[in-house]
């Protein structure tokens, strides 16, 4: 690998300090990616190189080259300076807010940018089929798609690259994981945390756009997909981009294939929070959705007919992360056999890391009596965080964990009914308590 250098655009930010440069810090550690060197830019006053390193030793936890440089992200002339101070073709992240990322793109357009030159960004890609469309004719007038990297760092999840493994690499599950075998097939990801401070970039996204949109849709691609025949880039994002191509709306209507809920005020674990609407920097009349539901249908021979139905929620009591696969029942239990009516279910925890398959036996105690047993499994961490998982990608110029431009806008047409409706007060915002289970009503099954 030759010398590159990542440029991290909003360096002083959030998501640097907690998830980048710990990420990044992981991956140098495991030596992969020798002779890299690192500028932190943004327009804040009241940062220098000292400062910088500081936070990247604090963060990263690695000794790296590093250096500080004070750019206006969305001025030509400061890009320039700082793609000239890179050696070799940078990695240019942006860890912005998604306007302020396109407008640094733009002024991109008037900078000579380095041949390998590779973009980096975050979720949302736009905020509608048509916006994510024009910022992907922006970004492919810069470099070519193969490299620009739109991150979701839940490919880089170890437990969400597993399901490949948990499918494809035995003869167990995959006969029958389709329409013949499967009842429904839930994906929930409920959160205990809350609002933690970023009403500003929360409040215009909202759980659809921040979660389901995004990363639950992402885990549907790979839940689904057919069996790619290499991982390498073209094949795993062409598999993935078949099954999203599929996805619909369950039905036409959407209040009755979507649900959305803010939370009240309430308490987790001994802490009281305030009811959403009331955080700082929340704008109540947005009626911006803390929890969202929807019912999906994959329009394949494979999966016809049955119901995806995705979840996630912040400020629930206890939280869930996981993909449950709930079976059909048996077409017959011989006479005799009674007791438990359970379906069988596979479950892949995505915190814990772990795996389960819940079925029905003869239990101890009465031969004829079933009851429900779990064969379980936990996954040991991945050998990289998510970040670390991604950026991998990224200096090795492989985007296979990267969404291609061509789903981005995908994923905005699957949801495109719900935010219509949503934003004509079609579907009533419910609400539930912090620290609760949810609203009462949900579309999950039983
Ligand atoms: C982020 C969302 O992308 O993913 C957050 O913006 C969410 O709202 C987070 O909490 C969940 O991911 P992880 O890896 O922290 O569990």
């Amino acid at each position: 690998m030759t010398d590159q250098t990542l440029i991290i655009l909003g360096a002083s930010g959030d998501l640097t300090a907690r998830l980048l440069l710990p990420g990044l810090g992981a991956l140098l550690k495991t030596g992969q990616v020798p002779g890299l060197s690192l500028i932190g830019a943004a327009v804040d006053d009241g940062w220098d190189d000292a400062r910088w390193r500081q936070r990247v030793a604090d963060s990263a936890g690695v000794d790296l080259e590093t250096r500080w440089i004070r750019a206006d992200v969305t001025r030509a002339d400061d890009l320039r300076t700082l793609v000239a101070a890179a050696a070799g073709p940078p990695a240019v992240f942006f860890a912005l807010p998604p306007a302020v990322t396109a407008r640094a793109c733009e002024a991109l357009l008037d900078v000579d940018l380095p041949e390998g030159t590779r973009l980096v960004l975050e979720k949302p890609f736009g905020s509608s089929r048509e916006s994510a469309a024009d910022l992907n004719r922006l970004l492919t007038r810069l470099v070519p798609e193969e490299r620009i990297h739109r991150v979701d760092h839940f490919l880089g999840k170890s437990t969400v690259l597993n399901i490949l493994g948990l499918r494809f690499a035995n003869r167990i599950f995959e006969p029958l994981l389709n329409n013949t075998h499967v009842a429904s097939v839930e994906i929930v990801f409920d959160e205990s945390l809350a609002l933690e401070n970023r009403a500003g970039y929360y409040d215009h996204a909202g759980a659809l756009a921040d979660m389901i949109q995004s990363h639950l849709l992402q885990i549907l691609g790979v839940l689904a997909m057919e069996a790619p025949i290499s991982l390498d880039a073209g094949e795993f994002r062409d598999r993935k981009a078949d099954v999203l191509r599929a996805t619909r709306l369950w039905t036409t209507d959407p209040a009755t294939s979507s649900l959305r809920a803010r939370y009240t005020a309430g308490s987790i674990s001994g802490k009281t929070l305030l009811s959403y609407a009331e955080e700082p920097g929340v704008d109540p009349a947005r009626r911006t959705e803390t929890l969202a539901e929807l019912v999906l249908a994959v329009d394949t021979w494979r999966w016809s007919g049955v119901p995806f139905r995705l979840r996630s929620g912040k400020a629930i009591g206890s939280s869930r992360k996981e993909a449950v696969i709930t079976f059909k029942k048996p077409p017959r239990v011989p006479d005799g056999l009674t007791g438990c009516d359970q379906p069988d279910r596979l479950r892949i925890g995505f915190g814990p890391d772990a795996l389960a398959l819940d079925f029905n036996i003869n239990g101890p105690g009465d031969p004829f009596e079933l009851d429900p047993v779990s064969l379980e499994a936990s996954f040991g961490a991945g050998e990289l965080p998510p970040y670390g998982e991604v950026l991998r990608g990224v200096f090795e110029d492989d985007p296979t964990l990267s969404i291609r431009a061509d789903v981005a806008e995908q994923c905005w047409r699957i949801v495109e009914p719900v935010t219509s409706a949503w934003r004509a007060g079609e579907v009533p915002l419910l609400e539930y308590p912090a620290g609760s289970s949810g609203p009462s009503d949900s579309l999950l099954g039983d």
